[in-house]
Order: structure tokens, then C-alpha cells, then sequence
């Protein structure tokens, strides 16, 4: 008798554009994994009740993204250290007992790509200037904290965002204008995108990387291009780049081998599967 396929997958609104499904669908075959992975759709009055019916139908468990990943704490019984401090989870587990573990591995993502393509970074070596103050910036300055950024500067359009981030992660964490984020890149050692800016169909984020020491690393979390205007001109003022793909790739890792018992390597045929997607 041959057993259930193993079931996992995506909840999201809307979920067509995620590549989450092309990412978890190339490690199935590749480790010969009787499984599946499958996006879904719920519209927020199905959201509760559309979770609940998850682990009934079989599934492990799930991603949870836009706009859904700080819903999803309320409904959780458990919730790692990460997600309680970041307030968002993106990895959820169906526990044996139909309990919700909420999990949440963006940071760990961030921080894995930039290992992996960067050896010789290292978040202790400076301040980091992170643009931003979203939901994707709340998870990576939660990151170079813990991972011993000795200071993390954040420049936002909207201030208080930016503020409130500053109240929730702390005494290393200073607040820059907008409008001087290029001068606040001097003497750091990573300089991060988390804007939408850059992204296929927005407006490029238009700095110039005078400032910055060229030991400095830029990465970004758009990689719809790959290259953002952004890394190309970080790229040309002599700066290391890294790109915001491998965060996507390392970010589900933990929740595949979870679901599905294997721990995935994320290597060029992965990237090479998700950019084909
Ligand atoms: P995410 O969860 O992906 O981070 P988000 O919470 O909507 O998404 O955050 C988007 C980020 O991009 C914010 O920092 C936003 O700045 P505001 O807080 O001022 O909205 C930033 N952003 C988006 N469009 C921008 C623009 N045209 N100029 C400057 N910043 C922009």
C-alpha cells in the first residue's frame, strides 16, 4: 500500500506570483520526495478557518506571506523566539496534536545569502545602513542585531516607521533622514535595500555610493531584475553585491526539511529553476 504524498504549500493573497511553489516543486523531485507543494489563495474572511482545515487534509504544514504573516501569530499556540521578536511568521508547523507552530526564518535567510555569497562578510565588522522600515526590514534589522551589527542605521520615507523599529530593536539602532541616506553609507559594512524601490514596473532607489567604504557590502531584497539599479551602481562604485534571490532561496530551507525530512541544498540549478519559474 503506498503511503500519503507528504503536503505542504503557500497561503497568500494574492499567491500567482510567488515562486515559493517552483522553489519547493524543484527540491521534491530532485530528492525524489513523494510530495507536494501547492499554492493557495485565501481571501481574509476564509483565513481562520481556511488554516484550520489544513492540517485535516494532510498538511505538515505552510508558508505564510503578504498579507497574511502577522495574522497568523494570532491563531499560533507557539511561536519561536525569532517571530514573537520580529511580530511576523513565514514557516508555520502543524504539530502532531493540531497545534500552530509559527516560525519565522527571514532573517535567517538574509543572513544565510550573504554567507554563502560573501564568505569574508561579516555583520560585526561595521555599522549596516538598512533603507526601509516595512515588514521585510523589521525581520533583517532583528537579523544583523543578533548576528552583532554594531549599529544599524535606518533611513525611511516615512519616519516614525523607521522610529519604530528603533523602539522595538533598541539601543543599537539610530534613525537617519531619508533624504541622507547616501552620507549615513560612510564607515559602514552592509548597506541593504528593503524598499519596494527597484523592483519590475517601481520607480529605481536613486543613491550614489560616494560615501560608502569600498569593503562595504550592498544587497538588496528585490530580485525581480536580479540587478536593481541599485547594485549596479553599488557595483560600479567598487562595492561587493549581493543580490535578494538567495534570501528567497535560504528562507525556505528550514521549512522544507521540516515538511518533507531532507535538508535542501540551495545551490546554482535551484536559482537557475526559480529565475525559469
Ligand atoms: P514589505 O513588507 O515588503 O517590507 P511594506 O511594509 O509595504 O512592504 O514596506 C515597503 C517599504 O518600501 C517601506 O519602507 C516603504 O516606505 P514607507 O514606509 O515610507 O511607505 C518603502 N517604499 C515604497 N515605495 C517607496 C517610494 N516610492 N519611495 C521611498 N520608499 C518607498
Amino acid at each position: 500500500m503506498s503511503q500519503a504524498p507528504l503536503l505542504a504549500g503557500v497561503v497568500g493573497n494574492p499567491i500567482g506570483h510567488s515562486r515559493s511553489p517552483a522553489l519547493h516543486g524543484h527540491w521534491l523531485r530532485r530528492y525524489g520526495i513523494a510530495g507536494h507543494y501547492i499554492p493557495i489563495e485565501l481571501r481574509p474572511e476564509h483565513f481562520e478557518t481556511g488554516i484550520r482545515a489544513l492540517p485535516k487534509l494532510g498538511f505538515r504544514g505552510i508558508n505564510v506571506t503578504i498579507p497574511y504573516k502577522e495574522t497568523i501569530l494570532s491563531m499560533a499556540d507557539q511561536v519561536s523566539d525569532r517571530a514573537s521578536l520580529i511580530g511576523a511568521a513565514n514557516t508555520i508547523m502543524f504539530r502532531e496534536d493540531g497545534g500552530i507552530y509559527a516560525d519565522n526564518t527571514d532573517g535567517y535567510g538574509f543572513i544565510s545569502n550573504l554567507e554563502h555569497h560573501a564568505p569574508a562578510w561579516s555583520a560585526k565588522s561595521g555599522p549596516a545602513l538598512v533603507l526601509g522600515a516595512g515588514g521585510a526590514a523589521k525581520a533583517i534589522v532583528a537579523a544583523m542585531v543578533q548576528a552583532g551589527a554594531p549599529e544599524i542605521r535606518i533611513a525611511n520615507r516615512t519616519r516614525n516607521r523607521a522610529e519604530a523599529l528603533r523602539e522595538r530593536f533598541g539601543a543599537r539602532v539610530t534613525v537617519v533622514d531619508w533624504n541622507m541616506a547616501a552620507g549615513a553609507m560612510a564607515d559602514t559594512a552592509t548597506i541593504i535595500n528593503t524598499t519596494s524601490l527597484g523592483m519590475d514596473g517601481q520607480p529605481p532607489l536613486n543613491l550614489t555610493f560616494e560615501a560608502a567604504p569600498k569593503s562595504a557590502l550592498a544587497t538588496d531584497i528585490v530580485y525581480a531584475p536580479l540587478i536593481t539599479p541599485f547594485l549596479s551602481r553599488a557595483a560600479e562604485a567598487g562595492l561587493v553585491t549581493v543580490d535578494g534571490l538567495g534570501m528567497l532561496l535560504h528562507q525556505a530551507a528550514p521549512g522544507f526539511q521540516h515538511w518533507f525530512g531532507v535538508r535542501p541544498d540551495v545551490d546554482d540549478d535551484l536559482r537557475a529553476a526559480v529565475l525559469s519559474a
